[in-house]
């Protein structure tokens, strides 16, 4: 039975990837920077372990705690939506602290048991945005475009060792805690001259009829997880595969 190990369990896409697996009989190391038990279904084959990304001893203790596993999905992550002119220099690093660094320390911590075995599959969950740019998400895109070319060029470094390196590229899914985070990020909110654009990117999102559910993220990760041959970036959602056809 294959274990996999899943970053941001807590909601949205961690949660809903954590119960794909779970329900296809897989052993899920589900992540979380506070550790709750009534997130997902009770299972002999669910284990919740505390995880923040951005703290190396945390990354140590639950790597450690997991044990051999098959499939790391680097899914935690925060958004922010806002000018770069209204971020602080703090605010920009949180983002990349978590998306970006949190992703290579994660990756990091686990590719020696997978280059001893001769396999295992790292799976890094970005963003649509990185396909087609959208104005006061340049530090968040950068985040995750960061993340990209990370990937991709992992893939050739590992390639050797059998382990795989996937993408996946979901679109935007309101339906997650996604943007209430982001929200919460925005204290002093968009500057004066940006508010009219972010007026019109809202409406724009109202407008729009089509975007990306859990499950669609959870089938990517499914699929990079177990089909060999699929390509390493995967768009995950109707909105994210209407930009790619
Ligand atoms: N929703 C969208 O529109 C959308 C679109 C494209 C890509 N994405 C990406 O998909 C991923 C999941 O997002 P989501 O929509 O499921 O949002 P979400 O509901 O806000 O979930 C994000 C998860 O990341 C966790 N997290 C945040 N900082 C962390 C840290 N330092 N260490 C460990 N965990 C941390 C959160 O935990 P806490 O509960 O502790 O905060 C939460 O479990 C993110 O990487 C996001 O960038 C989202």
């Amino acid at each position: 039975m294959k274990t996999i190990l899943i970053t941001g369990c807590s909601s949205g896409f961690g949660r809903d990837i954590a119960r794909y697996f779970l329900d296809r009989d897989w052993n899920v190391v589900a992540t979380m920077r506070t550790p709750r038990d009534d997130v997902l279904p009770r299972s002999e084959r669910l284990r919740v372990e505390a995880l923040d990304v951005t703290d190396p001893a945390s990354i140590r203790r639950a790597v450690e705690a997991a044990g051999p596993i098959d499939v790391l999905v680097n899914n935690a992550g925060i958004g922010v939506l806002n000018a770069l002119e209204g971020m602080s220099m703090e605010g920009i690093r949180e983002v990349f602290d978590t998306n970006t660094f949190g992703t290579m320390a994660m990756t990091q911590a686990v590719i020696p048991q997978f280059r001893q075995r001769r396999a295992g599959v790292i799976i890094n969950v970005t963003s649509s945005v990185t396909l087609k740019w959208l104005p006061l998400l340049s530090v968040y895109t950068a985040s995750k475009a960061a993340v990209n070319a990370f990937t991709e060029t992992l893939a050739l470094e590992l390639e050797a060792f059998n382990v795989r390196v996937a993408l996946v590229l979901p679109g935007r899914a309101p339906e997650t805690r996604f943007g209430e985070n982001a929200r919460a990020r925005m204290q002093n909110g968009v500057p004066e001259p940006y508010v009219d654009l972010a007026q019109r990117i809202f409406a724009q999102w109202e407008r729009s009829t089509e975007f990306t559910h859990s499950l669609d993220v959870a089938q990517a990760v499914w699929r990079a997880a177990n089909d060999a041959s699929c390509p390493v970036r995967l768009v995950a959602g109707a909105d994210a595969l209407a930009l790619v056809e």
